[in-house]
């Protein structure tokens, strides 16, 4: 059991002006589920690696409990780590490729054999144990890449993407196996994905990392209901929040022909700071509304509807300011508009966002 603290800690690698990882501070608790997101190349397989000891740190610190593991070479750290691509050693059975790290390590027969049946059991990989890779599924050897990572019982697991080699159908399988995994072990876990359903359904808390600066780290309920900035606003949810920036008054934010009203102080700090009479208000699809005409809500041209299923997704666009703006918004089959339709649409009372027009912060 460990708790993982990155202290300012950051990577510039060489021949490189900005850094990889710019200052992190993070804290993840004991037993704790933590999931660093964000697009491609904002610096989460670094930040692992740095704590994995496979990357140096410029600058800050990382310890695992009150142990400073910095500058410690990785096998020193108590920790494991499971892969992308699984690298799991092609010319070895199942067994072997779990046993292969305790066996370096000198552990007893009888100990090796314990702790893989332990896992295989696990896993659900006991009939395998005598097959070679090759002749596994892509879900099967992903659980194998687990199975070596658990067997080790380290203080802390790092998982980079260990699912992006699976298809869409498996990806949502094994991530409620290994989330439920994790909470069985209750072992510290890192997980990073750029992929924001599954930092949702996983987390115990999430970490949004951006150009290599951590941007929000909470609860996935709370980075949902109270986004700390546009970024996060835009980056997490599904279709994604509509976000604009337009004028301010001194009710609110001014659409068209519908005001999404501001409280006073809202409206005092978002002009300040170079605010400039204008404000960046976001909602989310599903927070929308699709209202009578005299409900005061904002007139869209229909321009696609997805059919889900069990709702849609209706996209539209709608002159502010002289500028054609899409939006989307989530509806049920029994308000289907039409392509070409001109609808209402309307955020619920209380269910927008509003964020400096130009630091993005959330006010
Ligand atoms: N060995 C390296 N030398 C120089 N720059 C690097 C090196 N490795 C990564 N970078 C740069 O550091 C930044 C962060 O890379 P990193 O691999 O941590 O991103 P990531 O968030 O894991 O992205 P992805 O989702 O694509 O895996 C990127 O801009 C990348 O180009
Ligand atoms: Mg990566």
């Amino acid at each position: 059991m460990a708790t993982v603290t990155y202290s300012k800690a950051t990577r510039i690698y060489p021949g490189t002006e900005r850094p990889a990882v710019d200052h992190l501070d993070l804290e993840i608790g004991d037993g704790e589920f933590l999931v660093l997101v964000g697009p491609s190349g904002c610096g989460k397989s670094t930040s692992l690696r740095m704590l994995a000891g496979l990357e140096d740190v410029d600058e800050g610190t990382i310890s695992i409990d009150s142990r400073d593991v910095t500058h410690l070479p990785p096998k020193a750290r108590d920790i494991a780590m499971v892969f992308q691509n699984y690298a799991l050693y092609p010319h070895m059975t199942v067994y072997e490729n779990m046993a292969f790290a305790l066996k370096l390590r000198k552990t007893s027969k009888a100990e090796i054999d314990r702790r893989v049946k332990e896992a295989a059991g696990l896993l659900q990989l006991e009939e395998y144990l005598n097959r070679k890779p090759k002749a596994l599924s892509g879900g099967q050897r992903q659980r194998v890449a687990m199975g070596r990572a658990i067997v080790r019982e380290p203080q802390v697991f790092l998982m980079d993407e260990p699912l992006s080699n699976l298809d869409a159908k498996l990806r949502v399988q094994t991530r409620s196996q290994i989330a439920t995994l994790q909470a069985n072990l209750g072992i510290t876990t890192v997980y990073v994905t750029h992929d924001q359903t599954e930092a949702m359904t996983m987390g115990h808390r999430v970490a949004v990392m951006l150009d290599g600066v951590l941007q929000q780290v909470d609860t996935p309920r709370a980075l949902y209901d109270a986004p700390a900035n546009v970024f996060v606003a835009g980056f997490i949810g599904s279709p994604a929040m509509n976000i604009k920036t337009v004028q301010l008054t001194e009710q609110g934010a001014a659409f068209a022909e519908m005001v999404l009203p501001l409280t006073r102080q809202q409206v005092a700090t978002a002009h300040a700071d170079g605010g400039n009479g204008k404000v960046t208000v976001g909602f989310r699809p599903e927070d929308t509304d699709i209202v009578g005409a005299s409900e005061g809500g904002m007139p869209i041209v229909v321009e696609l509807v997805e059919d889900l299923g069990a709702d849609a997704n209706v996209y539209g666009h709608a002159a502010i300011g002289g500028a054609s703006e899409r939006f989307v918004v989530r509806t049920d089959r029994r308000h289907m508009p039409n392509m070409g339709d001109t609808v209402f649409i309307k955020p619920r009372s209380e269910h927008h966002h509003a964020f400096h027009a130009v630091s993005g912060s959330r006010i």
